[in-house]
């Protein structure tokens, strides 16, 4: 199971890289605005610390708009994903990418049958949005039980990019479920570390180390 991290601020992704929790990042135009930087400029930089994929979002409706946007985002990375939202135009794209060998991600998408419409257009990965499915009243991870039966049982390579993560309950239900990927923001990747026990045993062997450990000159 790979953790991408869901931000576009180059601190927050180089201190989870660093404790190996980042196997990729995703961005879309609202984290690039968060970050308050140029989105070039950020792009370049989240590439050169991170190895793994990046996804970068096109902004144009039509399918020959995202290719150009899509050969200039490749450009500025060897990790470089497209990320394309799912409309007729969109998987338009994505059908010609995935032909030219250019990874895709699928983005803003809520259902099962979306996901199957991504992968028979050669999506790299589909990222159903879990949260604001939650918002609505839904239960965002049943589409992800969902796509999972449907992909296993026809055999599709298109990854399960878990997005809009809120909480800690959606990583849980994502390693559970077999996503392929879940993308987390900063904060609730932290919050996998805690437990009050943990701190609780932590406190009480230093308490006990103290009777060996000599007092400072
Ligand atoms: O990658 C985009 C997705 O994760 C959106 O999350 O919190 O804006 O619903 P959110």
């Amino acid at each position: 199971m790979n953790f991408f991290i869901d931000t576009a601020d180059i601190d927050e992704i180089r201190a989870a890289y660093e404790m190996g929790l980042v196997d990729g990042v995703t961005t879309n135009p609202t984290l690039i605005k968060k970050a308050g930087k140029d989105h070039e400029k950020t792009i370049r930089e989240i590439s050169a610390l991170v190895p793994g994929p990046i996804s970068v979002e096109t902004l144009s409706e039509t399918a020959e708009g995202m290719l150009e946007e899509a050969r200039e985002y490749v450009t500025w990375g060897n990790n470089i994903v497209i990320k394309i939202v799912m409309t007729a135009e969109g998987m338009k794209a994505v059908r010609a990418l995935s032909e030219q060998g250019v990874k895709t991600n699928v983005t803003v998408t809520f259902s099962p049958l979306q996901a199957l419409v991504a992968a028979k257009a050669g999506a790299t990965y589909i990222s159903p949005f879990v949260g604001r499915l939650d918002d609505i009243g839904h239960v965002g991870m049943d589409v992800i039980s969902q796509i999972r039966t449907i992909y296993d049982q026809y055999d599709f390579e298109t990854q399960i990019l878990v997005a809009s993560v809120r909480h800690l309950t959606h990583v849980l239900e994502s390693a559970l479920m077999g996503a392929d990927v879940v993308t987390v923001p900063g904060k609730v990747l932290m919050q996998m570390l805690n437990h009050p026990l943990t701190d609780k045993g932590i406190a009480t062997f230093l308490q006990d180390a103290k009777q060996w450990q000599k007092e400072p000159a």
